[in-house]
């Protein structure tokens, strides 16, 4: 048993007063979770402490939380765990290294509705609804249930993981910008669709979500998603592979965001390092041997950019006004490494799907081959070539 002090950020709507910290001591076992020190202090010290739970097994995804400034569920947490990341955390800061409180607060991107409960209709079910998240399959429906290779649903077992606790949304920092985004849990759940073999809408959902100003091109690949998520659903991969379908479709996104995937792939390989001046010109209007295709569309997203530019220059970020200039950003001397990096890629076309934990037959000891081992962890990784 260890003594352990929770620092829950309240609020207590029928007070009238705003949120405030409360300190709270519980002792228990290192192994038991946060949540579980949590329902001690509301038995022991405030029956009116309120959190959200129900399982306690990280199965309903009721206990989304904020510990130590990080989303996750408060019962897949350990409190011993979470103490050790309070005292680096202090340590980091030139406080003492040890003791320091557990730090409790209310998932972000939400309303509060009462100390650690959120308002998951405003945001986390609104947006879910926004994907129309359910199948929408054309035709007759068959007789008897619709048979699938299960090849072809290994793709979206990782989205179909999700537990909608809402601790990516909770972390997602485009969300805090602007938050119309659609986001992490939501567009995870859109890919289970799309990558639906049965479902026959998914030219509609990719047209729709990469036409929505706060749609697939607002993630910043910021990866708090994939960090946040308890179940191992990586959203932003999700999001990635909606881009990428998107691509392959022949949708044109509207804030060209497929254009500078491609512009950043093709700069990179050609000098080895980021020629920012290029990199605009090239999403905005890829053009031939580097000269700018013009179009009225090109023009305005470039003279829409010249705040961006400014800014670059003031903040330092673009030294020297020269490099502005398309193409002036020297080359790095040796692009062999790159090279093999690209020609890696290429032969190497194949995705992780990080979910998958099992797999049989050639694929299995087509791994054997590769010395790729079969993990005892339930939660953990195993490498799945998912075509
Ligand atoms: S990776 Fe994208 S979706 Fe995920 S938290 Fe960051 S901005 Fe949000
Ligand atoms: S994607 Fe992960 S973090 Fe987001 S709602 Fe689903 S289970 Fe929770
Ligand atoms: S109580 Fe169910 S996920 Fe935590």
């Amino acid at each position: 048993m260890a003594n352990y002090t929770l620092k829950v950020r309240r609020f207590q709507p029928e007070s009238g007063e705003g949120p405030y910290w409360e300190e709270f001591k519980v002792d228990l076992e290192p192994s038991l979770a946060v949540l579980d020190g949590i329902l001690q202090a509301k038995d022991r010290d405030d029956g009116s402490l309120s959190v959200r739970c129900s399982c306690r097994a990280a199965i309903c995804g009721s206990c989304g939380m904020k510990i130590n400034g990080q989303s996750g569920l408060g019962c897949k947490t350990q409190i011993g765990e979470a103490q050790e990341l309070a005292d680096k955390q202090a340590s980091a800061t030139g406080a003492s290294g040890e003791g320091n409180s557990i730090v409790i607060e209310p998932m972000g991107n939400m309303p509060v509705i009462k100390d650690l409960i959120t308002d998951m209709e405003s945001t986390h079910w609104t947006k879910i609804r926004r994907v129309t998240p359910w199948l929408l399959p054309h035709g007759e429906p068959p007789e008897r249930e619709y048979v699938v290779d299960p090849e072809s649903m290994i793709d979206i077992t990782q989205s179909m993981a999700c537990i909608q606790c809402g601790a990516c949304v909770s972390s997602c920092l485009s969300m805090e910008a602007d938050p119309g985004f659609i986001g992490p849990a939501a567009l995870a759940k859109a890919y289970r669709f799309v990558g639906d073999p049965r479902d026959a809408e998914t030219h509609e959902r990719l047209h729709d979500l990469a036409e929505d100003p706060h749609g697939i091109y607002d993630c910043t690949h910021c990866f708090s998603c994939i960090d946040a998520c308890p179940k191992g659903v990586a959203p932003m991969d999700q999001i990635m592979r909606l881009r990428r379908k998107a691509g392959e479709e022949g949708i044109e996104d509207p804030n060209s965001g497929h254009d500078h995937e491609i512009a950043f792939v093709k700069i990179i390989e050609k000098k080895g390092t980021l020629d920012e001046s290029l990199l605009l010109q090239e999403s905005f209007a890829p053009g031939v041997k580097g000269k700018l295709k013009p179009s009225k569309r090109a023009i305005r997203e470039m003279l829409g950019s010249i705040p961006t530019a400014i800014r670059g220059i003031k903040t330092g970020k673009m030294r020297s006004l020269h490099k502005l200039i398309p193409g002036v950003h020297p080359k790095l001397p040796d692009q062999d490494d790159v090279k093999a990096i690209y020609a890696h890629a290429e032969e190497h076309n194949e995705e992780f799907n990080l979910y998958i934990k099992g797999e049989e037959g050639e694929l299995a000891e087509e791994n054997v081959e590769k010395g790729i081992e079969r993990s005892t962890d339930p939660e953990t990784a195993q490498e799945v070539k998912n075509g």
